[in-house]
């Protein structure tokens, strides 16, 4: 259960990148570009929400296994890759999670385009940052 768990949370997460990237690169060029929102930039903003919102329950069920829970036994704050695992990296991702949903949820209420385009903008490159921040990238690539 965990190898199958931990294959779909690793190889998730480029799909995850990926959309998260285009989704606030597309909010950034439309606020700053003064575009009209339409039906791409809507369809954009929801995939990248439901996107990091399935990587979140993979994650979660990740982290509940009996593999990884068994990184506490004798675990100590100074180990900083260990520390990684068992609280950076979730802990961030639950408050990308949450940034990402503010957004979503804020843009929904906007009426004039180029409000929606600022709170997707604002909230979905915080959110992008933070994900960034704390991969697990030296044993993910
Ligand atoms: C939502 C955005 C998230 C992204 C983009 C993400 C991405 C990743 C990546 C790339 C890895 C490395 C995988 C590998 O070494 O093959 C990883 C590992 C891990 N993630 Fe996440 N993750 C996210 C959320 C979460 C959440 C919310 C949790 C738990 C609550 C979590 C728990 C874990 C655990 C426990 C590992 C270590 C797996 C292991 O080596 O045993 N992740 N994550």
């Amino acid at each position: 259960m965990y190898s199958i768990l931990k294959s779909a949370h690793s190889g998730w997460a480029y799909l995850l990148l990926l959309i998260l990237a285009i989704a606030t690169i597309n909010a950034i060029i439309g606020y700053f570009g003064k575009k009209e929102f339409g039906n791409k930039d809507f369809s954009l903003a929801l995939v990248g929400l439901i996107v990091t919102h399935i990587q979140l329950l993979i994650g979660l069920a990740l982290y509940f296994t009996p593999e990884n829970l068994g990184r506490w036994e004798g675990f100590e704050m100074s180990n900083s890759p260990i520390r990684l695992l068992l609280i950076e990296h979730p802990l961030m991702m639950i408050i990308a999670v949450a940034l990402l949903t503010i957004g979503y949820s804020k843009h929904k209420k906007k009426i004039v385009s180029n409000g929606k385009f600022k709170m997707l903008a604002i909230f979905y490159t915080l959110a992008f940052l933070v994900v960034l921040s704390r991969l697990p990238w030296s044993q993910w690539l």
